[in-house]
Parts: C-alpha cells; structure tokens; sequence
C-alpha cells in the first residue's frame, strides 16, 4: 500500500471521546478530507437492517459491505449522507444502529470488504480520517496517529446529555452499560481491535471541554508541520 503521496492525519479512539467532533473540526480547520469510518459500519448495519439480513448470516452482510450503495454530499455544511439514495444522516447516529454497527464491525470479510472504499478518500491537501483502527490497519503510515480517549462514565455522561436534549428518556446506568460492552466487543476481537497504534500519541479527554482538547491536537498538527500556510489559526476558534 503506498500512501506517501498523500499526508494522514488519524484519529482513533472509543465512542464519546469526542473523537468525531475533534476530527471534523480539525478537518475543516486544515481544509483536509475527512473520512468518518465509523459511519460506513453503520451504514453496513443500517443496509442489512433495510433488507432483512441477520447479522449472523456473515456471507450476506459482506455482501451489503462489498456493494454499499452510498454518497458523501458534501454541498451543504453538514455532510448528508445517503444509502441507496434516501438520507439517512440522522438515522443511521441512533443507538440501535451504532450497537449492530459494533457486531458488524466484529466480522473480518467486512473489514476486508471496507478497505479499498475507505482508502479511496486519500487525495490532496490531506486526510483526516477518525476511527477504530485508521491507525494501526488502515493508514499504517499516517504522518500524526492520535488515540483520543476518555473514561466510560464521562462518555456515558456526554451521550445522556446529548440524548437527554434531544427530549429522549434515558437512563445513565444503562448507557455505562451499553458503552462498557461495546468498548469490550471493540478492543477484545481478533480483527482490527480498538487499541492504540505503537506510534500514537494519547489524548485524554476527561474533564476537558472540546475546545481545549482541539487546542491540544492542533498543536499535535503544528509541531508536525502540517498545519500549512494559510490555515486558520487555531486561537480563532
Ligand atoms: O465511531 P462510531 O460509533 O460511529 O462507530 C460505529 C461502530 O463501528 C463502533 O462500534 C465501532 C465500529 N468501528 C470500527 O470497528 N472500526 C472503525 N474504523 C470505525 C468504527
């Protein structure tokens, strides 16, 4: 794989690190691509769910991740997203979808399948690209791998939040025990598991507000001379 030509900038991490936040924001700061991966897991989960497939029927998921029909529009300032030409930005963030995105993800012919689509978003200035695994398997040559994370109850607490001011009914203990198991089902499979590459630098975000957390990577970009002339500087945020 070569991907010398193009600079990589990775962030992986668990869910509610802040993980995507901090990458689409940096994205858009540097004027990068952006590739969020987690998304076509979801996006596999979603499909499989729209056609009545099991997801132990392995040889029928990989099939519906070999020939997901999906477009980034990337006109409007949010990213919509569509499968199969309906939007489903919004629907593929709830929490059904993200726990059959975990089990999907758990399946290497999957991951297999996945590669080359998630590859195809290197080109120039730059990519971003926020995941699991963006790191250690999939752009193993990243100029900055960063591991973004934060403990279970502070994540857990950050999606009540979110969930709660979305007038949703949720219960906190339960949501600990929702992102404790996924973490496991992530980090414990044989494929692609979510830990740190050997050569990412750790962010800790517990306790920290986003804007402090961007200021921390930002400067990562910096002192790897890869914020180019002409961007943003990250104090106008
Ligand atoms: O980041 P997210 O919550 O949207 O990811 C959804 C699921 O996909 C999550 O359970 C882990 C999995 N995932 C993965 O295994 N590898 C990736 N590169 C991205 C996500």
């Amino acid at each position: 794989m070569t991907t010398q030509h193009f600079s990589v900038i990775t962030i992986d991490g668990p869910s509610g690190s802040g993980k995507g936040t901090i990458s689409s924001m940096l994205a858009q700061r540097l004027g990068w691509r952006f590739l969020d991966s987690g998304a076509l897991y979801r996006l596999v989960a979603l499909a499989c769910q729209n056609h009545a497939i099991e997801l132990d029927n392995v040889e029928a998921v990989v099939t519906i991740a070999a020939h997901l029909d999906v477009q980034f529009d990337t006109r409007t300032q949010i990213t919509r997203i569509l499968l199969e030409g309906e939007d489903v930005t919004d629907t593929i963030r709830t929490e059904t979808v993200g726990n059959a995105a975990s089990k999907v993800a758990a399946i290497p012919s999957v991951r297999e399948a996945l590669l080359a689509r998630q590859r195809d978003f290197l080109g120039e200035p730059g990519l971003l690209a926020d995941g699991r695994d963006m790191g250690t398997v999939v752009f193993p040559d990243a100029e900055l791998k960063i591991f973004l994370t934060a403990s279970a109850e502070e994540r857990s607490k950050r999606r009540y939040n979110q969930l709660k001011d979305k007038g949703l009914d949720v219960n906190l203990a339960d949501l600990l025990n929702e992102i404790s198991e996924r973490d496991k089902r992530d980090s414990e499979r044989v494929v692609s598991p979510l830990v740190p590459a050997d050569d990412a630098i750790l962010v800790d975000s517990t306790g920290k507000g986003i804007e402090a957390v961007f200021q921390q990577v930002y400067s990562l970009c910096e002192e790897r001379g890869l914020v180019k002339t002409g961007a943003h500087s990250a104090a106008a945020i």
